[in-house]
């Protein structure tokens, strides 16, 4: 989800501007993918490099997310919607630590769609943390005997799907840390498209793209 400060900028506002914007845009986003069948959507919303960002900000994105959290938690689960956080939340104030954990408690039986929120979440964190839960699940077993679907199994978006399609918006075509291991054959959109300014006819355009792509998986074409 970038994009979020130049929209403000664009518009002579503060940058916490652009996130309010950003973050009321969610809702109907995630309906728009429960309703065309999307089972796992992933927001990035914080990684864990935005601590550097200033602290009025950080501190905005925080009262943004516990906002958000109590905001939804009725269309939640009134559409079925899941919520699971991945990331270490342990960073994160007391407030939105209960926050995010009474609404994955209260939403964990909702099966229409996962909306998983990625916040103080690292790819190489991911990866690098799983090796660690498989390491202390299987003591004194060495690593030449893990396998992918083992170390998968640690991951923070255990027992998920991997990654079909990628979107990118606010014009950069990076990756930046995210889902590292699961986007391995994942179409990637880039869009310059501000994510304030992305909404579901945005989100159509992405999956009429994605709906063109031919996805061989490493094979040749039938
Ligand atoms: C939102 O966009 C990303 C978040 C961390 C929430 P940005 O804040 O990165 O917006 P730009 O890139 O400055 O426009
Ligand atoms: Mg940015």
């Amino acid at each position: 989800m970038d994009g979020n400060g130049r929209w403000a900028k664009q518009r002579h506002m503060p940058r916490t501007v652009g996130h309010a914007k950003g973050a009321a845009g969610v809702r109907d986003l995630v309906k728009a993918c429960a309703d065309q069948g999307v089972r796992y959507l992933t927001l990035f919303a914080f990684s864990t490099e935005n601590w550097g960002r200033p602290s009025d900000e950080v501190s905005t994105l925080m009262g943004l997310f516990i906002q958000y959290l109590e905001k939804e938690m009725k269309a939640m689960q009134a559409e079925g919607v899941r919520l699971n956080v991945l990331g270490d939340i342990s960073a994160f104030p007391a407030e939105l630590q209960q926050r995010i954990e009474a609404t994955q408690n209260a939403t964990v039986h909702n099966h229409t769609i996962t909306l998983n929120v990625a916040a103080n979440y690292g790819g190489r964190w991911d990866i690098v943390n799983a090796v660690q839960r498989w390491s202390a699940a299987n003591p004194g077993v060495s690593a030449e005997n893990m396998t992918e679907p083992d170390l998968a199994q640690h991951l923070s978006t255990a027992g998920m799907l991997d990654v079909d399609l990628l979107i990118r918006t606010g014009g950069e075509s990076r990756i930046s840390n995210f889902l590292l291991w699961q986007v391995a054959y994942a179409e990637l959109y880039f869009t310059d498209v501000l994510w304030p300014d992305f909404d579901t006819l945005q989100l159509q355009q992405a999956f009429t793209w994605f709906a063109s792509r031919e996805r061989r998986f490493g094979t040749v074409a039938p």
